[in-house]
């Protein structure tokens, strides 16, 4: 198991490109499933979760080609089950979104059920009413969702909570289903938009993605298609601050500056200079400490509950006491123990987390819990005073390219070694 090496105290400064989007990509991954011919995954960033997703579709026989130019074809037509084993889903939750796909196109699957994770229980029982609802006969044994339709019939979903995998899911499910289906307070996230793109570009008759009204009207065949996956807000957003949790200053190229504007608002709340195009940001903190900002996580166009845990190492160091409220999931402070360690001073209240900024953190060991929380850690690193020693990256891997390399760029001591 490899841990991350960090020498504390540079001032970050240079230029860096912006990878394709995980949480793009998986469900575009998914959705190729749909496909009556080969889809061509384009910008897709070289993560972990990636090759889960490549690995689930081959277990299936789904055949796979990976172009070393950051591409991806996935040829459905040799497929010869339709199942998702608990050996992959338990890895990575978002192998639920096999199921909405494989229902829709073949009339069955079996979905290993995902389990809680770290940031919280994470139930899919939104997924499955859904598609119940669009006439799929649904059983839960033995861990594993059993499901099986005819063809799914359009439906009107009212969802309880917003939930962005889940309307990925009944989005992707709706796209064959007969009739028109409905899914009110649809998640907004830019990702779920993307996805929409994806199957519009092979047929699929939707509007109002981005939206909290989503319309699918289906159709009977979807085509292959290529398409381009969208740049990754969080990790844009994660460079941001590594910029500026070190009164530096940093370039991002090929990325979509509008998708960041409650990030970018915070940014210049905590006195940071920013800059933008059409597909870059430059942040500029000029060599000052940053203010503390308060921050509430809230489903998009809100500020994402996958910037918190980065915006609380910020604040760790920060002029001033900040207020953190998580409201999308119940667990997801698991780096403030770790924090804690490196000498920030955080109070935790339910789902509320006071953070008094100190002058100083001082590097220790620390474990890597989540993604989220693994870049805070990694962010604490680079202010903190001495080698921060971090520890189970397996989770960075997950959804942050060539972390160490794209931090090295900007100038950083930061050094991967086996542990
Ligand atoms: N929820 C339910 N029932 C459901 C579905 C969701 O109660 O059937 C609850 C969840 O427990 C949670 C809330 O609804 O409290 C929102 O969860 P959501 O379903 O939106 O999360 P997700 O789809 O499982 C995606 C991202 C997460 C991101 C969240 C919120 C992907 C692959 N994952 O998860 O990304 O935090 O939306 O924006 O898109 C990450 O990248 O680090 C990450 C965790």
């Amino acid at each position: 198991m490899n841990k991350l090496m960090i020498q504390g105290g540079t001032r970050l400064d240079g230029e860096i490109r912006i990878s394709g989007a995980k949480n793009a990509v998986l469900p575009i991954l998914a959705g190729t499933l749909l496909a009556d011919g080969p889809a061509i995954v384009e910008n897709v960033p070289h993560l972990h979760d990636v090759t889960t997703t490549v690995e689930l579709l081959g277990c299936m026989g789904v055949q796979v080609i990976i172009d070393e130019k950051l591409s991806i074809e996935v040829d459905v037509s040799t497929i010869e089950n339709y199942v998702a084993p608990y050996h992959l889903v338990k890895t990575m939750r978002s192998s639920i979104l096999v199921l909405g796909p494989l229902l829709a196109r073949f009339g069955q699957a079996e979905v290993s059920l995902p389990g809680g994770c770290a940031i919280g229980s994470r139930p899919v029982n939104l997924h499955i009413k859904g598609l119940q609802d669009m006439g799929a006969d649904i059983e839960v044994k033995n861990g594993y969702i059993h499901a099986r339709c005819k063809r799914l019939r359009g439906a009107r979903l009212v969802l309880d909570m917003v939930t962005v995998t889940g309307t990925e899911n009944l989005m992707m499910a709706a796209t064959l289903a007969d009739g028109v289906t409905i899914i009110e307070n649809a998640a907004r996230e830019p990702e779920v938009v993307d996805l929409a793109n994806f199957l519009i570009a092979m047929g699929a008759k939707i509007i109002g993605a981005g939206s909290d009204t989503i319309t699918i009207e289906g159709v009977e065949k979807l085509r292959g298609t290529r398409y381009r996956v969208l740049p990754d807000r969080i990790e844009t957003g994660t460079y941001l601050l590594a910029a500026a949790i070190t009164g530096g200053r940093v370039k991002l190229k090929d990325t979509t500056p509008s998708l960041l504007d409650s990030v970018l608002d915070k940014l210049r709340d905590a006195g940071a200079h920013l800059q933008t195009g059409p597909d870059w940001i430059e942040l500029d903190m000029k060599g000052c400490r940053p203010k503390s900002v308060n921050v509430r996580t809230a489903p998009y166009p809100a500020f994402p509950t996958d910037m918190q845990a980065q915006f609380a190492a910020l604040n760790t160091i920060a002029d001033g006491t900040a207020t953190i409220i998580e409201t999308v999931f119940e667990n997801r402070f698991m780096h403030v123990q770790e924090l804690q360690r490196m000498g920030a001073d955080i109070e935790v209240e339910g789902n509320t987390a006071i953070i008094r900024g100190t002058d100083k953190l001082t590097a220790a060991p620390v474990m890597a819990t989540d993604l989220r929380a693994s870049a805070s850690l990694i962010l604490a690193g680079l202010v903190a005073e001495g080698e921060t020693e971090v520890q189970r990256i397996y989770h960075i891997d997950r959804g942050y390219e060539i972390i160490e390399e794209k931090l090295s760029l900007l100038g950083a001591n930061i050094r991967r070694i086996p542990a």
